[in-house]
């Protein structure tokens, strides 16, 4: 281990996000009643110009009225380049009373983005004497952001969790797609000429860097890694499957932008039952081979070590989180 020790952000469910337009204020309550983790309450890009104000007052009354149980709640503010955002963090935050858990940043682009909201919600907490302290959420959805995904993971004790915005960071890097996170049919590999022999197609996922570097910065920060939205809400095939290269990745969940996407979202990102009752042997066979004085040991054919213990520990904890025996 290094010297430095990484903190944690506090531990929450996060395999589910559900997206809630602010100004659909007829979905709220059927979001509170789902079996989503979190709700994020949107100002931004699912609100038009039109219907910020409006939007912000809906938020501003659910916040007081609708009992949103143990779901962990977010707010998605209008951008800092913007001039909503600063209404959006003061009236919420002023009359939304103390419900609110997270407010989540869109289009993080520097560290002095995530520093200018901190001192704004730690001047308006002090003032109200808001007893619960507001955790941050950053969407990565820009070239700029993920350039500087290292600094922003670090620049405030609030922040928890980082979100891969495909949609914004496609256009942002000129990616030639329209497709909210589908596989792109131009990025693929076709293999080499042998002969006769016919050449395959294979598909591959052309975010898989942007995600992954999210991931590491996100884990060496003690934050929650979670993959953004998949637009088409009529395929669940297509979404468990990127659903599950982002939980092999290292993700805690994924967002659902239609309620649909809440149950796949939950099953791909909750550990099935034969992998804690492997991870649990591999605990079990660790403990002998440490009796016996070995570091590395066979289970099953296969190597295990000390890495292994830190790989099954984390997801015997995921269990125990999730009330899975
Ligand atoms: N939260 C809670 N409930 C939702 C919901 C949401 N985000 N989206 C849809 N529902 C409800 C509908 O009201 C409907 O309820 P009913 O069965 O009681 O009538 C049911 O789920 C089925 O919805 P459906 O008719 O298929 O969808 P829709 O046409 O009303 O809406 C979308 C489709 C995509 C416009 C809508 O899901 C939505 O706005 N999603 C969020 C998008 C967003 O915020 N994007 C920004 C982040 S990328
Ligand atoms: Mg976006």
């Amino acid at each position: 281990m290094s010297f430095t020790i990484v903190e944690q952000a506090p531990a929450r469910m996060n395999r589910s996000e559900l997206a809630v337009p602010g100004s659909r204020p007829e979905l709220f309550e059927k979001a509170a009643k789902s079996a989503t983790d979190v709700i994020f309450l949107d100002l931004e890009d699912a609100v038009a110009p039109n219907q910020k104000e409006q939007a912000r007052k809906n938020i501003i009354q659910a916040l007081q009225e609708v009992d949103f149980g143990k779901k962990i709640v977010s707010l998605r503010i209008n951008g800092l380049d913007t001039h909503y955002m600063y209404r959006d963090v003061v009236d919420v935050l002023e009359q939304g009373g103390e419900r609110l858990d997270l407010i989540m940043i869109p289009k993080a682009g520097t560290a002095a983005d995530i520093y200018a909201l901190d001192m704004l919600v730690t001047q308006i907490e002090t003032a109200t004497g808001r007893r619960k302290r507001i955790g941050f959420e950053m969407i990565i959805e820009t070239a700029l952001g993920m350039q500087n995904v290292e600094e922003i993971s670090a620049a405030s004790p609030r922040n928890e969790s980082l979100h891969f915005g495909v949609a914004d960071y496609a256009a942002s890097v000129k990616a030639r797609t329209t497709g909210i996170g589908e596989p792109h049919p131009d990025y693929g590999i076709l293999t080499a000429a042998e002969g006769d022999k016919a050449r395959d197609y294979h598909w591959g996922d052309m975010w898989h860097y942007a995600l992954s570097r999210m991931v590491v910065a996100a884990r060496a920060n003690g934050l929650r890694p979670v993959d953004g939205p998949y637009g088409d809400f009529s395929d669940p095939d297509g979404y468990r499957a990127a659903a599950k290269r982002a939980a092999a990745m290292g993700c805690e969940g994924k967002w659902a932008i239609h309620p649909s996407q809440i149950a796949l979202a939950n099953e791909v990102f909750s550990p099935s039952e034969a992998e804690v009752a492997k991870a649990r042997r591999i605990l079990e066979a660790m403990e002998q081979a440490k009796k016996d004085g070995k570091g590395a040991v066979a289970l099953d054919g296969r190597l295990i070590d000390i890495a292994s213990i830190k790989q099954a520990e984390n997801m015997v904890r995921l269990a125990e989180q999730l009330g899975i025996d």
